[in-house]
């Protein structure tokens, strides 16, 4: 138990401290019904992670928060996750590109009957047309849990240098899409994790020997002061 509260604290830390990470955590909802007739899914032309396909390295654009905009918005496909499941996503990022991004995910029919979010993801796949193809070759429709990623991506630096203050370059990016393992600890951390518990293991064993070791000693010392 102690082991287990000594990891809820340290593995969240070493995950953040690593790079720029910003993430989501969210439950995979039930899995519906996705017609693959067109139009589908596939027309949104939105960059796709699963699982099984779970990194994702891509530029994003990026601008200054005005007040009436945080940001420049891009959208992702989450398809074929693990219904009832929770997952993260994490975006990271190279410091030396100074950026505040906001992560959220949505059930289809959340982003289809809200007005805000409908015409941001239409925006968003207009602009993106020819960038992506995909042809899958696919059953007449598929049951699948899948979510909708937004990520809004506002530039954070004040630079003297003109050209950068009025557009900001495209941003490197890793997105990664990690499921956890019961519930408990995204699946990339398992390693750091079984390193962890190793590590307090032994240093549980040790701190006794050394405790035994020392009353040890003491009494001894005692012993002889008494004779
Ligand atoms: C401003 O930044 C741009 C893009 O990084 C760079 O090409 C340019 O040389 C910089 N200008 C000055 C004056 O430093």
């Amino acid at each position: 138990m102690r082991i287990f509260v000594f990891l809820m604290h340290f593995v969240p830390w070493i995950a953040s401290s690593s790079a720029n990470v910003e993430k989501t955590i969210f439950l995979a909802p039930e899995a519906i019904e996705i017609p693959q007739d067109p139009p589908n899914l596939d027309n949104l032309h939105l960059k796709l992670l699963t699982p099984f396909q779970s990194t994702l390295r891509t530029q994003l654009a990026a601008s200054f928060p005005q007040p009436n905009s945080p940001g420049t918005v891009s959208w992702f496909l989450l398809d074929e996750l693990q219904p009832g499941q929770r997952h993260e996503v994490r975006i990271c990022w190279l410091a030396t590109q100074p950026t505040a991004f906001t992560l959220d995910t949505f059930p289809l029919a959340e982003v289809f009957s809200t007005p805000e979010l409908i015409t941001s993801l239409a925006s968003y796949s207009e602009s993106h047309e020819e960038s992506l193809t995909r042809s899958r070759k696919e059953p007449a429709s598929k049951t699948s849990s899948l979510l909708l990623l937004r990520i809004i991506a506002a530039a954070d630096y004040y630079t003297s240098n003109r050209t950068l203050m009025q557009s900001v370059p495209p941003v490197n990016v890793d997105i990664i899409l990690d499921p956890f393992l019961l519930n408990i600890l995204p699946k990339s951390l398992l390693p750091t994790g079984l390193y962890l518990a190793v590590i307090a293991v032994v240093a549980w064993n040790l701190s006794s020997y050394i405790w035994q070791l020392v009353s040890a000693i003491a009494l001894l010392e005692s012993d002889k002061k008494q004779q």
